[in-house]
């Protein structure tokens, strides 16, 4: 017995550590219509202070329907968000104002720069080209490197449709895949926001019309029969992710709604403050980076385990 002690004693420290080191576990990747997002909505603590919960678990968030143009929501909600964490650890890339007349919105990604860079962005261009203006918000294209994973090249093309013109738009995302791989030659691109996708601006016979849905290298993560709505009297699945790349498939782990009347324990009324729609989120494979040497150690440990078991054992 106390001889076994003494040679198991200098496993100890390092599964110690095997335990101890945090896992770069899942990157979890989040696209939120914030429903008139700005400078009212930040100026009332207990909604930004619910905000930051939900953007906080977001290794990346794709924000919709942002009206801030001066960035004073934005550079508010980014205050508290570092509050809690170390300095700067979220950053964000915001788009210029998007609209064809006075009304406009803003895309911004919300990043956790520990976790993923963006290294390149454009605004995909429908307006000054002889194709025609189908984007009332074109959008606003961001490449990301994520750190330390399976995958290490993602981009990220945000929508938020015209409820009229959804699957016109929807439709055109496809020919914004083109001008994607023209020009980085992509290998996993996922399209993701309130594509208005449902009820009464989508029907499914539509949907399947749709290139973006025709095309099997796209996949639709998020079902028809998903509710992305607040309200308790609608239900429809109006937020969408779709990934393409089969890179980029393999490392998907879960994707659905973010319920956060019921994760944050709200009201209807309460959850409403927040916006009108649910995140929708995807989860990507992590992996913890001592993993390949932990399991070797764990391995060496259990044999050397057995076969003093097995020195003890009385062998007839
Ligand atoms: C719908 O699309 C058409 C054609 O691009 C455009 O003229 C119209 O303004 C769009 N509707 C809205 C509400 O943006
Ligand atoms: C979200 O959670 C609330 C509270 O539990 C529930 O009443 C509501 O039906 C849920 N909505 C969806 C879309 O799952």
């Amino acid at each position: 017995m106390h001889r076994r002690q003494k040679e198991m004693a200098p496993w100890a420290p390092a599964l110690l550590l095997c335990v101890m080191v945090p896992c770069v576990c899942a990157t979890k990747i989040c696209a939120f219509n914030m429903q008139h997002f700005g400078e009212k909505k930040v100026a009332k603590e207990h909604i930004l202070n619910l905000i930051v919960k939900i953007i906080q678990r977001c290794e990346i968030s794709v924000l919709q329907e942002v009206q801030d143009p001066k960035g004073l929501a934005l550079s508010r909600l980014l205050q508290s968000l570092n509050k809690a964490h170390k300095k700067d650890t979220f950053m964000a890339v915001t788009s210029p104002p998007l609209g064809r007349k006075s009304y406009t919105e803003q895309y911004v990604f919300i990043y956790r720069s520990d976790k993923v860079q963006a290294t390149q962005q454009y605004k995909y261009a429908d307006d000054d080209s002889d194709a025609p203006d189908v984007f009332a918000r074109e959008p606003y294209i961001v490449r990301f490197s994520v750190f330390g994973k399976g995958l290490r090249d993602l981009v990220l093309v945000p929508m938020h449709t015209v409820p009229e013109n959804a699957s016109r738009e929807i439709d055109a995302l496809y020919d914004v895949f083109l001008d994607i791989m023209v020009r980085w030659d992509a290998k996993n691109i996922l399209f993701l926001g309130d594509f208005n996708a449902a009820c009464s601006y989508l029907s499914r016979k539509k949907k399947r019309t749709l290139r973006l849905y025709k095309d099997e290298r796209f996949h639709w993560l998020i079902d028809d029969s998903a509710d992305t709505t607040v309200r308790g009297s609608t239900n429809c699945a109006y937020d969408r992710i779709v990934a393409y790349g089969e890179q980029l498939m393999t490392n998907v782990q879960t994707a659905g709604v973010y319920n956060f009347t019921k994760e944050l324990g709200l009201s209807e009324i309460q959850a409403l403050e927040i916006s009108d729609h649910y995140p929708v989120e995807l989860d990507l494979n992590g992996q913890n980076p001592l993993l390949p040497s932990c399991t070797l150690l764990a391995l060496s440990f259990l044999v050397s385990f057995i076969s003093q078991t097995w020195e003890k054992t009385p062998i007839y």
